[in-house]
């Protein structure tokens, strides 16, 4: 078997209903928890290296004007569409599968950041070593939900319950393969 070329994470915010996002968008706002994903999936060991996150292209869609790219990472989005038009760095991809052969040799771990259709493709197609999960203790009438996590995840780490500025309360989870 082909040696997996880099740690591959999942990361993600869930009310709890395990729902992700409301009409294309997340369904709440939360800088502490942007300020966590920003932080986890731009950190890396060896400054030498970046990290990639890997997307859909409702995803990509829903980042601000400002955040595509979102900076310090290497973006990967995936998409039928061949014609769709990225700026200059993207890498597209139209088969999940595939992203682990052309990662480049300066990326240090893979992020898969959404939507529910690529946590779905990722979670059935790609050797998640851990899940990165916010749990957010309110509910806000999602459309679009976290798929169910295979029982061979088990918590491995989580935060006290914090309290956010504007007020939901909320705790950074972490899942991994036993
Ligand atoms: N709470 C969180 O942590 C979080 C994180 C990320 C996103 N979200 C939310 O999730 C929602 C978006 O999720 P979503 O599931 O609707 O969309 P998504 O997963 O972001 O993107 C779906 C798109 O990916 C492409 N795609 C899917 N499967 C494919 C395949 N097998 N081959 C090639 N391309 C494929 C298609 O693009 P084309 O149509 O272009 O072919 C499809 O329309 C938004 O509400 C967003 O705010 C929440």
């Amino acid at each position: 078997m082909k040696p997996i070329p880099v740690p591959i994470h999942i990361i993600v915010a869930v009310d709890q209903e395990w729902g992700i996002g409301k009409r294309n968008s997340l369904a709440w706002y939360l800088p502490e928890d942007l300020a966590h994903f920003r932080k986890i999936t731009t950190t890396v060991r060896d400054k030498n290296k970046i990290n990639a996150v890997l997307m859909g292209r409702k995803t990509w869609e829903s980042l601000p004007e400002k955040s595509q790219p979102l900076p310090q990472r290497l973006n990967i989005v995936v998409t039928h569409n061949k014609d769709y038009k990225f700026p200059e760095g993207v890498i597209p991809v139209d088969d999940i599968a595939s992203v682990l052969s052309l990662l480049p040799d300066n990326i240090e771990s893979l992020f898969v950041i959404g939507g529910a259709q690529i946590y779905h493709l990722a979670l059935s197609q790609l050797p998640i070593e851990s899940i990165f999960i916010t749990k957010v203790f309110a509910t806000f009438g999602c459309d679009t939900f976290f798929p169910q996590v295979d029982a061979q995840f088990t918590k491995k780490d989580e935060s006290s319950i914090l309290t956010a500025k504007n007020g939901p309360q909320y705790q950074f989870v972490r899942y991994s393969k036993t």
